[in-house]
């Protein structure tokens, strides 16, 4: 029979800037997050009294004051692990700061107390989405080889205080995504030159590698994983030119798991920075310290595309967020992201081939409206339907012997977008009373999904449907 692993680490994965509010609760300095509030497709919005609390992501759902509530829901679904993030600029307010913020460090203590309550794990993301604003306005973002040092410093105040406390780290989320947004991947404006972008990656990539070595010298019995985008692109024909174009497509994000996992640079990067005129500063000392290599590889799943080589093609269809040419065979969720579960099953199997180290599903959802009915139900089949079909895949996958350590699907509670900070586009198990205008109640509801995932929890996916 073909099973999960006895110890799959069941769960769901938010992030501080979705959920905690509280944007400038207890010493928290502003965050790139914080400037950006209409959403990272947004643009950046000076923040002072006058606008304060004015938007969604200012109060989030509220997390900073009702995880207790919420993680006792979590607990009720039976999660193994919740994945969050640290904001960073809670504990450093303005990045540079000579000493951390007692407040920032104390919450966090009281938020992993409360989910070892239950015995869930914490899986924590050391940036997902977000840094100190004052290292973008001052410093230059991740542009400044400086921010490698503020970052390590950071690093190094959560690793000694968590270290009895969190035994799972992540460092960098999605951190491909500065080739698509990099004011919020790496602090840098979006005209910025392909090589001062990639030379905040490279930055970022060394600081991900120093930080594996110091969590290693810290806290030796925890893991630490990267974060990878899984953009998962087929060739829109079998046309040789369209296979090698997809191959290269993808090979731009693979680039980040290959130097995160391999430490070292491929040559295909190096080769297509000498052609496009990329010109990256790498020391002895940078190579060096990319040898630290993560221990396992985490990443996101949301969607396939297409992609092909004929130029006029690709301009006439390109669609969704990444800019990928929708999959004719596919159906597409309401905000136009591809619905592929087979992909899920392929990607597991291509990352697995790849790099031989253990895999981490660490977002994977479907963002969708909901509907309160009159009786005070929420029917979201779409979304348990979405969920059983990826999960399994994820089974299938481990069939074919991929090593898969666990499943966060994306925001087990609803919280505010991404993108453009909606919170109408709900990916959770339990609904949260708020709506754009940011005139809910903030109440917490459980949906028809939060006792499929419970079930499925609970009988280690063996309640999943094969149909
Ligand atoms: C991932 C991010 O890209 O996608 C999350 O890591 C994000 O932070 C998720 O929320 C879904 O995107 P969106 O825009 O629907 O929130």
């Amino acid at each position: 029979m073909k099973q999960f692993p006895t110890h799959f680490l069941w769960g769901g994965a938010v992030a501080a800037n979705q959920v905690e509010g509280a944007y400038l609760t207890d010493g928290k300095g502003l965050s790139t997050s914080d400037v950006q509030p209409q959403g990272i497709f947004g643009s950046i919005i000076e923040r002072d009294a006058s606008n304060a609390m004015q938007y969604l992501k200012d109060t989030a759902i509220d997390f900073y004051h009702r995880y207790p509530e919420d993680i006792a829901l979590f607990a009720e679904m039976g999660f193994k692990c919740l994945r969050t993030s640290i904001a960073w600029s809670r504990i450093f307010p303005h990045g540079d700061d000579a000493q951390p913020n007692e407040a920032g460090l104390a919450f966090y203590d009281k938020l992993f107390d409360e989910m070892a309550k239950y015995g869930i794990k914490p899986l924590i993301t050391l940036s997902h989405y977000e840094m100190p604003w004052a290292l973008v306005n001052q410093y230059g973002g991740w542009g400044n080889r400086k921010i490698i040092d503020f970052f390590e410093r950071y690093a190094r105040t959560i690793f000694t205080r968590y270290q009895k406390k969190v035994k799972l780290w992540l460092t960098f989320n999605e951190i491909n995504m500065s080739l698509h947004e990099p004011l919020t991947g790496v602090g840098l404006s979006r005209n910025s030159t392909q090589s001062e972008i990639y030379q905040a990656i490279h930055h970022q990539l060394v600081a991900s590698a120093r930080v594996v070595k110091l969590c290693r010298e810290i806290i030796p019995d925890a893991q630490i994983g990267n974060m990878l985008l899984g953009g998962l692109m087929y060739p829109l024909t079998c046309k040789p030119e369209d296979v090698l174009v997809t191959l290269q497509q993808n090979q731009k994000w693979l680039f980040f798991g290959d130097v995160q996992c391999r430490g070292a640079y491929p040559g295909y990067m190096l080769r297509y920075f000498r052609e496009h005129g990329i010109d990256v500063t790498i020391t002895e000392q940078d190579r060096q310290e990319l040898q630290n290599t993560v221990d396992f590889i985490s990443f996101s799943y949301y969607m396939s595309g297409c992609t092909t080589g004929d130029e006029t093609e690709y301009q006439k269809q390109r669609g969704n967020i990444l800019n990928m040419i929708p999959n004719p065979y596919l159906a597409s969720s309401e905000w136009g992201w591809q619905i592929d579960p087979v992909g899920l099953r392929t990607l597991l199997n291509l990352l697995w081939d790849r790099y031989q180290k253990p895999l981490f599903i660490v977002e994977n959802g479907l963002g969708a409206k909901d509907t309160v009915e009159t009786d005070g139900s929420i029917q979201d089949d779409y979304r348990i339907h979405y969920l059983n079909d990826h999960l399994v895949q994820v089974r299938e996958a481990i069939e074919d012997g991929v090593n898969v350590m666990g499943y966060t699907s994306w925001g087990p509670i609803d919280l505010v977008s991404a993108s453009k900070a909606e919170i109408s586009k709900r990916y959770g198990y339990i609904y949260v009373d708020q709506n754009e205008q940011g005139t809910g109640s903030l109440e917490r509801r459980r949906k028809k999904s939060f006792y499929w995932y419970k079930q499925v929890i609970e009988s280690n996916g063996q309640s999943l449907s094969e149909k």
